[in-house]
């Protein structure tokens, strides 16, 4: 490794700097790379803004995460909220993955997928439809997590008008605070999210009196991008008192949802040892579990996802207001809204790295027209041509998944790298891809 790379990290394994071609690693040729393609030539062949993912980091995590649970029953239920591509999908059932969905539409994508997926689907949401319900009801899935009364009284009818037994798990809201944005935490009593801890007793001898109802476990969730174990052990500590309770009404509970949220570093030099870190979040939550002889379902997105994922763009424009220097660059909020959304953080590399370059404090905006389109403030970076390329990284979760068409944006193309092979997993919006709903006659009801 040269100076070039240590001083500018991607984020290994999945995004390294390489030297182009046979010619030794030197100051000026060291490539950012997907796996082994360099991403300069992804660059040149798909165009930007432009999402790379790397197949082999996904697959990694997942086995890591996985592994770290080894010592109890469990399955990893992939939050596809996340990163709902169906090539990643795809990637994560060969894996045996089964899947969190919060609406119709990503259940459909899991059972596009692979249809047998079904029985490792678990529904969490606060507001399912009945069509969704009745859609997974068919489609057999393992675990219906309910928010509220009235949802129960809902699941209950459309299981018992179509026949069906509904698995269900109430999803308690434990009332623990979690160190993360405030819009991504979800466990207090003020938020949204599940059934008061200490009415969930009521509400499961409810649930029990009702003929297409099968009460088979608690759910919880307390948010996202948690990077302090403690809160999920708190909570952990509050649901096996509920299970323990809740065997004594008489019910039975074979399954915990712990949910999602762990957390991921997006400062810095990224996650060294991320088997070790999952091993950590998996004692805080199976030390309150032991001796309870429940299955554990997971439900990890970001962790999964989020570092095997970059935004490539290329700089448009170099400007300067006053005392203030902007990098105008191809990809805006629409393509990745986290930092306007929550002020998060996102390292950005060049994909070029000159070791000896120059520092200077700069904006990197994208060209939507609002203030608020930015990816990093007053940020030193490596001084930035017009033209170069630009990689944001850690943007594998809640990055495509969350972009738009403001200001009429066609939206990103997706790649999926493995080792040294390629593959477009979602080809770049066009125009009429945007204007087709609106033509006239595509708007008939
Ligand atoms: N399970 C439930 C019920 C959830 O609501 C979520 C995330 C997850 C699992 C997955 O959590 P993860 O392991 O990915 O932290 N857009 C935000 C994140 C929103 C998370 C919503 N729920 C962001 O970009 O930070």
């Amino acid at each position: 490794m040269t100076a070039a790379v240590t001083e500018r990290p991607g984020r290994a394994p999945a995004f390294c700097y390489r030297a182009l071609g046979k010619r030794a690693l030197g100051e000026s040729d060291a490539v950012l790379h997907c796996d082994q393609v360099p991403l300069s030539r992804l660059a040149e062949r798909f165009g930007t803004p432009l999402y790379v993912y790397s197949a082999s980091t996904i697959r990694e995590r997942l086995r890591a995460f996985d592994q770290a649970f080894d010592p109890a029953p469990h399955t990893v239920c992939y939050s596809v909220k996340a990163n709902s591509n169906l090539s990643i999908l795809r990637l994560l059932t060969r894996e045996g993955c089964g899947f969190d969905v919060v609406s119709g539409g990503e259940l459909e994508r899991v059972l596009r997928v692979d249809r047998r997926a079904a029985g490792k689907v678990v529904f969490s949401g606060v507001g399912k439809t009945s069509v969704e319900i009745g859609m997974a009801l068919q489609a057999g899935i393992l675990l219906f997590n309910v928010e509220s009364q009235s949802e129960l009284q809902v699941l209950g009818e459309c299981a018992a008008r179509l026949k069906k037994t509904a698995r269900m798990a109430l999803r308690v809201n434990p009332d623990v605070p979690a160190d993360t944005h405030p819009y991504i935490s979800t466990g207090l009593h003020q938020h949204k999210f599940g059934i008061p801890i200490e009415q969930a007793r009521a509400l499961y001898r409810q649930a029990a009196k009702h003929k297409s109802l099968k009460v088979s476990g608690v759910s919880v969730h307390i948010g996202s991008q948690i990077a302090d174990v403690t809160p999920f052990s708190a909570t952990m500590e509050r649901v096996a008192d509920l299970v323990r309770a809740l065997r004594i009404d008489g019910h039975t509970v074979d399954y915990v949802d712990a949910g999602g949220g762990l957390g991921i570093p997006y400062e810095g030099d990224g996650q060294s040892d991320f088997a070790a870190c999952a091993r950590k979040y998996a004692r805080a939550l199976l030390g309150p579990l032991r001796g309870l002889r429940v299955h554990l379902l997971l439900e990890p997105g970001r962790s999964i996802v989020g570092p095997a994922g970059t935004l490539l763009t290329r700089v448009l424009y170099r400007k300067t207001n006053g005392h203030k220097r902007f990098l105008v660059v191809d990809a805006a909020m629409n393509d990745l809204i986290r930092p306007s959304l929550y002020k998060a953080h996102h390292e950005i590399v060049p994909v070029r790295a000159h070791a000896a370059s120059a520092k200077e404090t700069v904006d990197v905006v994208g060209p939507i027209c609002e203030t608020g389109d930015f990816f990093a403030r007053d940020r030193e970076l490596p001084l930035a041509e017009e033209g170069d390329l630009l990689a944001i990284l850690d943007a594998g979760a809640y990055g495509m998944v969350l972009a738009s068409n403001y200001n009429t944006r066609p939206r990103p193309a997706e790649i999926l790298v493995d080792g040294d092979s390629t593959k477009l997993i979602r080809r770049r919006e066009t125009l009429t891809d945007l204007m087709g709903p609106e033509a006239p006659r595509s708007r008939r009801a």
